[in-house]
């Protein structure tokens, strides 16, 4: 079995891809600056011999010796990517460029998380979203120190196949829900949730028609771990996401009638730069790592709910 680094391994996603991956019988060495992500998160892997955690950022130069990275380590929600856009940035840039240092001394495989939001605001014509689609990202707004990190990110792990033949995979996230999500980090799953756990009014920005498409945190950390083992000279770029689309309205009656909740629906403005609509074309994870989504949408809803109840008492 395999000595693993995840980087942002306290983080929501990179708590399950650790576990996965010690279940699975690796060694996990977690690295994480603690910014969004927590102990808690991570604690019941303590007790797995096999599992290390080291408390470090990667902006500073890490030595450290790996068969295989996992590069999660970005904050992801907007409030908290935007709350210092200049770190974000530097992790996105100078944190990818560590890493893919690392690969490059060691020659070891990177898989490098993406995101959906390389696509930015995408257009009717590119509707859903392929990995050959250039993506429509507005280079100077407040979300751009994320979408355009990760997209510089992207490049950079392209230059380092090319130039030095760095092993890499990246794959492009869509939304992605479950346990361990921050209570108010933003993101509309959680948000709704823990509005209707506590009856608070459900809050919906623009006029509710803006659709999205929610996958459940086991299903993408099976697709990264797919990726992460395919044929030697697939880079990706490799979407993975559940192609089933809800519009928001929607979500937050789903998450009433699940909760049971007595919450009352309100409507705000958009935020800037919001897209519109996102749906992963998952054409390519299917035919290269015979990956789909297997939990839909109210089961997964069901075991988020039951951790938020957990936490929100
Ligand atoms: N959750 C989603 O829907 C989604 C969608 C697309 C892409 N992603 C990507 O997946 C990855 C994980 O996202 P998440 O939802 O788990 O977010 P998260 O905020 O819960 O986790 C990110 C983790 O990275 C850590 N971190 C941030 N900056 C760091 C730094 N400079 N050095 C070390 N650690 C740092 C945080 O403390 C946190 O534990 C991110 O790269 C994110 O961009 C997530």
């Amino acid at each position: 079995m395999d000595k693993i680094l995840v980087t942002g391994g306290a983080g929501f996603i990179g708590s399950h891809l650790c576990k996965r991956l010690l279940h699975e019988g690796n060694e996990v060495i977690c690295t994480d600056n603690l910014f969004t992500g927590s102990k808690a998160n991570i604690r019941e892997l303590f007790q797995n011999p096999n599992f290390e955690f080291i408390r470090h950022d990667i902006i500073d130069t890490l030595h450290i010796e790996v068969d295989k990275i996992y590069n999660l380590a970005c904050p992801a929600s907007p409030p908290h990517y935007q709350n210092d856009p200049i770190k974000t940035i530097k992790t996105n840039i100078l944190g990818t460029m560590n890493m893919l240092g690392i690969a490059k001394r060691l020659k070891i495989r990177v898989l490098q998380a993406s995101t959906s939001e390389v696509y930015g605001d995408p257009d009717n014509a590119h509707h859903p979203q392929d990995e050959s689609y250039w993506g429509n990202v507005n280079p100077i707004g407040i979300r751009s120190c994320y979408d355009e990190g990760k997209r510089v990110a992207e490049t950079l792990c392209f230059d380092y196949h090319r130039q030095n033949g760095v092993d890499i995979k990246v794959i492009r996230i869509f939304n992605t829900y479950g346990p361990n999500m921050k209570i108010n980090d933003g993101r509309v799953v959680s948000n709704f949730i823990v509005q209707a756990i506590k009856g608070d009014k459900i809050t919906i920005y623009g006029n509710g028609q803006q659709t999205r498409s929610f996958c459940y945190v086991d299903d993408l950390v099976d697709g990264m771990v797919r990726l992460m083992e395919s044929e030697p000279g697939f880079t990706g770029p490799c979407n993975i996401g559940n192609p089933s689309e809800f519009t928001m309205l929607e979500l937050a009656e789903k998450v009433i009638k699940l909760t049971g909740s007595k919450s009352k629906i309100v409507f705000e403005p958009l935020p800037q730069d919001d897209p519109k609509q996102r749906k992963p074309d998952i054409s390519l994870a299917k035919e290269k790592l015979n990956w789909e989504p297997k939990i839909a949408l109210d089961e997964g809803l069901l075991k988020t709910i039951a951790y938020f109840k957990g936490v929100c008492v």
